[in-house]
């Protein structure tokens, strides 16, 4: 079977996104797709029976680092070398920049295949998450937050991802401040996914820091949470068990290119979502 060239997909595509996600048994995901085909750079192939064959997220953060995100192949067109395809067409897009993702264990031998490898991994705590009352430590953030944000952000994260964080506030239903001795020390948000509320980012200069910022987000949410932490650093998932959540799924953080990038990542407690970063 002959396909259409790889061809970038826009706002227009949501629905066949979401359609291709079902395809696979994941969840529709329509306010992250949106948000992914809006701020980042969407591929797809073109199905010869309508809709999308396969698709793959780039988010490029300036021009030394970018993630992959949200890869999929309709299961009626698997192993015919369309994900290698849309994935070399990525790498190539994303030129020398080093390359990161979160891989299930479907994605994994296409993403060795094509040089990446694990450094680390990542895991998702669901659940309802308990703890007593009390007064938050953390103030929402407002409009002028951001550039502060964004200063603390770059410093953990090592590349300006910007054009996302400026996204955060009509994102995330809840975007908050740490400050310490009247600085922004750290920043986290809460976002929905179908009814399931997810917490990210998280960046703060320390485990103490970012249990702030997870708390005084968890105490206005009544349903389940989704929190993606790195389990090899236990300060945090730790603590998400003793509070309700229990460890969900795992997946491994894996990289093309230059490891480890400029940047404090240990001040990065949780990704926007672990299709970005
Ligand atoms: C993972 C996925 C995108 C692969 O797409 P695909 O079009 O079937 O992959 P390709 O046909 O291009 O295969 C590329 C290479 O990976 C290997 N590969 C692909 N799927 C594999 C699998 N399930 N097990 C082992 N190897 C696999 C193939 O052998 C192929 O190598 P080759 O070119 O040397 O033969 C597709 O299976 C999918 O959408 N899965 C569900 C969603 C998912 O898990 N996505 C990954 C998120 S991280």
């Amino acid at each position: 079977m002959v396909f259409p060239p790889v061809r970038r997909l826009g706002p227009d595509d949501l629905p066949a996104c979401v359609a291709l996600a079902l395809d696979r048994g994941w969840l529709p995901e329509e306010h992250k797709w949106a948000l992914l085909l809006r701020a980042a750079e969407g591929y797809g192939v073109d199905a010869p029976d309508g809709g999308l064959a396969g698709a793959v997220v780039l988010a490029r953060y300036g021009t030394t680092l970018a993630s992959v995100g949200m890869m999929l192949v309709a299961a009626r067109f698997g192993r015919r070398g369309l994900g290698r395809a849309l994935l070399a067409h990525l790498l190539n897009v994303a030129g020398d920049a080093t390359v990161f993702l979160t891989a299930t264990t479907y994605g994994r031998p296409l993403y060795e295949k094509l040089g990446f490898r694990t450094v680390g991994r990542s895991a998702t705590f669901t659940g309802r998450f308990h703890q007593k009352a009390r007064r938050p430590a953390t103030r929402p953030a407002v409009r002028e937050d951001l550039p502060a944000v964004i200063d603390i952000d770059t410093a953990a994260f090592g590349a300006d991802r910007g054009p996302f964080l400026r996204e955060l506030p009509e994102f995330t239903t809840q975007l908050r401040v740490l400050e310490t001795e009247g600085r922004i020390t750290g920043y986290a948000g809460a976002w929905p996914n179908g009814n399931i509320t997810v917490i990210g980012p998280v960046i703060a200069l320390d485990a103490a820091g970012a249990r702030l910022l997870i708390s005084d987000l968890a105490a206005t949410v009544a349903g389940p949470l989704r929190l993606d932490l790195d389990p090899d650093r236990d300060e945090l998932p730790a603590w998400a068990r003793a509070h309700g959540l229990r460890h969900a799924a795992e997946t491994a953080f894996m990289v093309h290119g230059t490891w480890p990038p400029p940047g404090r990542r240990d001040q990065i407690y949780a990704p926007i979502t672990v299709a970005l970063s």
